[in-house]
């Protein structure tokens, strides 16, 4: 299985991918969460983000995904969700797998320990080279949820900078982790 999953992924993807596998098994270790499913959840999660926006569409038909009015506009971002009916459908993962991937890419409100795990090991994953990357390893050495919060904020601000939609599921992980009262500026 970890063969045909890996044949699917080409070039920095591959890397990717590999690389999301090895944070997520390091930070299920660390905060208690099975190190076989974070792993798997990993190589499988970006699975179908080399397709066109119209081939997200195409598979939002095939399996009963209604695209929101923003993912419509970007369905780019729809790649978690298509990637998780394929995780389903092809490889008979287990629901709570699935979930991680379909929510990797916007956050939600209520993530499990596993949704937690995946969406920090992609934001931190070793290939990743951009302005923040390093304080979130930092946090994600310190605490799960200021670490999730820190990647929210540095999203948020950016989409906001660009000038591009938010996600209201993006809303929700960022208003769930303030309602808890988690920071990470004390960290
Ligand atoms: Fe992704
Ligand atoms: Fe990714």
């Amino acid at each position: 299985m970890r063969k045909s999953i890996l044949s699917r992924l080409q070039g920095y993807r591959y890397e990717h991918s590999l690389g999301v596998e090895r944070a997520a098994i390091m930070l299920a270790e660390k905060y208690g969460e099975d190190p076989e499913k974070a792993g798997t959840a990993g190589i499988l999660h970006d699975i179908t983000k080399y397709l066109s926006p119209q081939e997200q569409l195409n598979l939002c038909g095939k399996y009963g995904i209604i695209p929101c009015t923003v993912e419509k506009s970007e369905p780019k971002m729809l790649h978690g969700k298509t990637a998780a009916a394929i995780a389903r459908a092809e490889y008979h993962m287990p629901e709570d797998i699935c979930d991680a991937i379909a929510c990797h890419t916007t956050g939600k409100n209520h993530m499990t320990l596993l949704d937690k795990i995946l969406y920090l090991a992609d934001y931190i994953e070793e290939t990743r080279d951009f302005p923040g990357v390093d304080k979130a390893r930092e946090l994600a050495q310190i605490d799960i949820d200021s670490a999730l919060l820190y990647c929210y904020d540095q999203t948020l601000t950016e989409l906001v900078a660009r000038g591009k939609l938010i996600h209201s599921d993006t809303i929700a992980a960022y208003n769930d982790m303030i309602r808890q009262g988690v920071s990470w500026r004390d960290k």
